[in-house]
């Protein structure tokens, strides 16, 4: 979901973008390629693999004449990496080109519209659609300009947009919605990109777009417009910062920025899969018949990606009264697991790499099951090895500890349950309902966690206990797995002993390790079991130990009869409830890691694809 760069001016254009595009490399991509007006032409160059293939494709840019043009590095979500998916994508006709970061939602209704009006489609994505569009709106007599508005104002999803079209060779169109896009002045020229450090060599003058903002731009004008198509003036903003600050949108570390990029990536996931009331998973082929013969459930991952096999089981169980086992992929193919037609193997995997866990996949086919992966990145060994993926739509994840990823799976994991459930009816119609809504509501409410307060109220808690040797985590039911994660960022990037156990588990023994002064977090958000997890805070309190709750809005007065400190996330379905505790785990560990002095980033003896088993 990745970078693109727009320029126009005096100074030949491919070079230009090639340049800009290095500097988005740290977002992460699987190809990429430019379009340049050339004299009469349109003229694309696009490839699968590193930004050094299309450099020495177009010998650095000065194969490509032309002083206006697009560049575009992709990270795929509709369709393999490969040349022919790779942007820009021209339409059908060659007047349009475009150059995409995004997901349009309704591209297979939008598809067929236009093949029934005799478009041809020569790639898998969903970009192609808005090229097509934009053509067919143009055909029928639409300005440049104009056919973009009616073309976009038609897309459903998200997009950051740059457009050339054949017969305006002075002028490059940028619109947006949901994905970023800003634009810089330039002296006798003008660019647009999706970040800052695309343009900050030519420019510090830039103008950030809003939701529905198009802009016009030609070397020495540009005009900006609202979504009625109403001009639109605009505030430039000076751009201070160096570009190393600049490649985290202004964070000091990736994981703090992919920390902020969890609403949107989980409203990327979720949204588009929810039609008219109904979960719709356009990608799998997982019939009512199959799933009505199904016994039995593996979820098989490893590390943050088993963790959410531990919710999936919580989850599935509860919605779909199919049991459900997470087992670690490392430990699968040496358990001998009983497998058949009646078993569904889900495999989880934000890289799609990782090697135990695509050993695993294969053992799992070997035996005759039919495996499901949860998978991030689009085309990956995992993807590519399954019967059915489900893409987690979370972007690139550049830190090594998980945080957007592991959401999104967690999102994946509802959207899975909601999806059996309605198709082997296992909930009534109502309460499957009240569910849908609960689920369509969490990035909203992602964003409150993410409030400069409540963040502020995290590194408080941080400063007080970054000093602490050893960390428990407790919770009861499926807070208990959203403590193995809490614990696990603790662990890899703070460097700090701690181990997560069900609340009820301590006196059977781990309470012997608790005396003064160490931190037990408690994650306590289910109102049925809150009184039982305060008897275990109790238990530990007596024993000298330090507590921290996580717990709902609404039990701060409950909570604060037990514990000083407390953090609490807004309330959702008691099942979805992990997605609002993770949140200020994640953040508390990456307080705790930054005032540790520790790598937040790239933490010790660890890699973010694990390719050896
Ligand atoms: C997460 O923070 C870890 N770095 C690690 O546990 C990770 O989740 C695990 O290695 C699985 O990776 P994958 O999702 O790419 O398969
Ligand atoms: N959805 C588009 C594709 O798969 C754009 C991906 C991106 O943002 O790079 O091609």
């Amino acid at each position: 979901m990745c970078g693109i760069v727009g320029y126009v001016g005096r100074e030949q254009a491919a070079p230009i973008l090639l340049e800009g595009l290095s500097r988005l490399e740290y977002r992460g991509y699987d190809s990429a390629g430019v379009c340049v007006f050339d004299g009469g032409k349109l003229q694309v160059a696009k490839t699968k693999g590193r930004l050094k293939s299309l450099y020495d494709l177009i010998d650095g840019g000065k194969a490509i004449p032309g002083t206006v043009g697009i560049g575009h590095t992709r990270w795929a979500t509709h369709g393999a990496p490969s040349d022919e998916n790779s942007h820009p994508h021209m339409a059908d006709s060659g007047k349009i080109a475009v150059v995409h970061n995004g997901i349009i939602e309704n591209y297979l209704e939008l598809k067929d519209y236009l093949q029934k009006q005799g478009k041809k489609f020569h790639s898998e994505t969903d970009t192609e659609v808005v090229a097509n569009l934009i053509e067919h709106f143009y055909d029928g007599g639409c300005t440049f300009r104009q056919a973009v508005q009616r073309a976009v104002a038609r897309v459903e999803g998200s997009y950051a947009l740059g457009v050339l079209c054949r017969d305006c060779p002075d002028t490059v169109i940028g619109v947006k919605k949901d994905s970023p896009l800003i634009f810089g002045y330039g002296q006798g020229c003008n660019y647009i990109a999706s970040d800052v450090p695309a343009i900050l060599k030519y420019t510090r003058d830039v103008v950030y777009l809003n939701d529905g903002d198009l802009l016009e731009m030609t070397a020495d004008r540009v005009d900006f417009y609202n979504v009625h198509g109403e001009p639109l003036e605009k505030d430039t903003e000076h751009i201070t910062w160096e570009l190393s600050a600049a490649e985290k949108g202004g964070y000091a570390h990736f994981m703090l920025k992919e920390i902020h990029e969890q609403p949107k990536a989980v409203r990327d996931t979720i949204h588009p899969r929810i039609r008219d009331g109904r979960v719709v998973l356009d990608d799998i082929q997982l019939p009512a018949a199959y799933l009505a013969q199904l016994k039995r459930i593996y979820i098989v991952a490893c590390g943050s990606a088993y963790y959410v096999g531990v919710h999936g089981k919580y989850i599935i169980e509860n919605l779909c009264r199919v049991p459900v086992e997470p087992v670690l992929a490392s430990e699968f193919r040496y358990a001998d697991p009983v497998l058949d037609g009646t078993t569904l193997v889900v495999i989880i995997s934000q890289s799609g790499e990782t090697a135990d866990t695509l050993a695993a996949l294969r053992e799992a086919k070997r035996r005759g099951a039919r495996v499901l992966a949860v998978v991030n990145v689009v085309g990956s060994s995992i993807a590519k090895a399954a019967d059915d993926v489900l893409y987690t739509w979370a972007g690139p994840e550049i830190a090594v500890a998980t945080t957007k990823a592991f959401s999104t799976q967690l999102a994946v994991m509802y959207l899975l349950a909601l999806y059996i459930a309605q198709e082997l009816h296992t909930l009534p119609e109502d309460r499957r309902r009240e569910l849908l809504e609960a689920l369509v509501r969490l990035p909203e409410q992602l964003e409150e966690i993410l409030s400069p307060e409540s963040i502020a109220r995290i590194q408080y808690f941080a400063s007080q206990y970054f000093n602490n040797r050893d960390v428990f985590f407790i919770g009861r039911n499926i807070d208990s797995a959203t403590c193995l994660e809490g614990s696990l960022k603790l662990k890899e990037i703070a460097y700090i002993h701690s181990e997560a156990y069900p609340a009820g588990e301590l006196k059977h023994g781990p309470i012997s390790l608790i005396e003064n002064g160490t931190l037990v977090v408690a994650v306590a958000t289910n109102p049925a079991l809150f009184d039982k997890t305060m008897s275990n805070v109790k238990e530990v309190s007596a024993r000298g130990a330090d507590v921290l709750g996580i717990t709902i809005q609404g039990f701060e007065d409950a909570i604060h009869k037990t514990m000083d400190s407390a953090i609490f996330v807004p309330r959702t379905e008691v099942l979805f409830q992990p997605s609002m505790s993770v949140l200020p785990l994640q953040t508390f560990a990456y307080y705790v890691a930054l005032m540790r002095g520790c790598d937040v980033d790239k933490p010790r003896n660890l890699a973010k694809s694990v390719t050896v088993e």
